[in-house]
């Protein structure tokens, strides 16, 4: 089979492309208040892809390779349109781009009687954890041998999970929620993690103690913080704000550079 090394280069050219033409067409903690920030309004039909079952959960998919990048979402869920955007351009890139639906059709909803604690009730990122494995698996049978993981806030603690499997090649965590030193120590693949300078959640005193813990297991790792953004700033921006679109744009950058890294090789 062909080596896959042009098709990165040019894969990668298209994302850094995609994303200055979008940019330029612009005019252990518990889930907290800077979870439901500036939430997005959803759309089922948003994006390039289509829908399907994969592995008895719905997903909205795009591209086609046998590479693989499963994105778990943060509490908004596979609807967000941020997050198709992802997707798009991770498919364009030359990766089969996967955002499963892990709240079953039930995202979390601002200013509804239910809390945030009561909706983590029935969306605990352990089920989160056996559904992504249920993805992956999937997709192996698919032919998707090779599949990187990127999470987002809720999705950052799946697959940091994740990570202590055999069930992708590599991770990066966006902003994570409620990791855990534990949780990174018996990370076993490569990660990344990028995250916000202003963040309760994870700040950097905690990213420090990650950092010492992946070194000292010698896993390959790269921790950003990105400076004066907030906690989900990688999904959750104002569309209208070139500065804020700006931070967003580079860490999807980081993101993809990460991952395609190691599932460049796999087929
Ligand atoms: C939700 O409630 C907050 C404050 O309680 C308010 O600022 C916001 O506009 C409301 N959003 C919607 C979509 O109603
Ligand atoms: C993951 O590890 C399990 C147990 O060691 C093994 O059975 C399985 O084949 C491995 N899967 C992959 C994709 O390497
Ligand atoms: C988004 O950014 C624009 C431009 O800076 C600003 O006018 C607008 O108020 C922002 N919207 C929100 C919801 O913060």
């Amino acid at each position: 089979m062909a080596k896959a090394a042009p098709v990165s280069a040019l894969g990668l050219a298209f994302f850094v492309t995609l994303s200055s033409f979008v940019f330029l067409s612009l005019g252990q903690e518990k889930l907290g208040r800077h979870c439901s920030e500036n939430p997005p309004t959803l759309n089922p039909n948003y994006g390039f892809g289509f829908v399907k079952d994969i592995g008895g959960l719905k997903a909205y998919v795009s591209g086609h390779s046998k590479r693989g990048i499963l994105l778990v979402s943060d509490i908004f869920g596979y609807e967000a349109p941020h997050l198709r955007d992802i997707a798009d351009r991770v498919a364009l890139a030359g990766f089969h781009a996967v955002v499963p639906d892990f709240f079953y059709g039930d995202p979390y909803k601002q200013n509804t009687s239910r809390t945030i604690e009561e909706w983590s009730k029935n969306h605990g990122t352990d089920k989160g954890f056996k559904d992504a494995k249920k993805v992956t698996a999937a997709l192996r049978k698919e032919g998707i041998h090779a599949v990187g993981a990127a999470g987002f806030c809720w999705g950052g603690k799946v697959v940091a999970q994740l990570a202590s499997t055999n069930f992708t090649k590599a991770t990066v965590l966006l902003h994570p929620s409620r990791v855990t030193l534990d949780d990174i120590k018996a990370v076993k693949v490569p990660i990344s993690i990028l995250a916000a300078e202003l963040d309760n959640g994870t700040p950097p005193e905690l990213l420090k103690q990650f950092d010492e813990a992946l070194t000292g297991n010698k896993i390959e790792n790269r921790i950003k913080i990105f400076p004066k953004v907030q906690h989900g700033w990688t999904v959750r921006y104002n569309d209208s704000d070139a500065t804020a679109v700006k931070a967003a744009i580079e860490a999807h950058i980081d993101m993809f550079i990460w991952l395609s890294k190691y599932l460049r090789w796999h087929f």
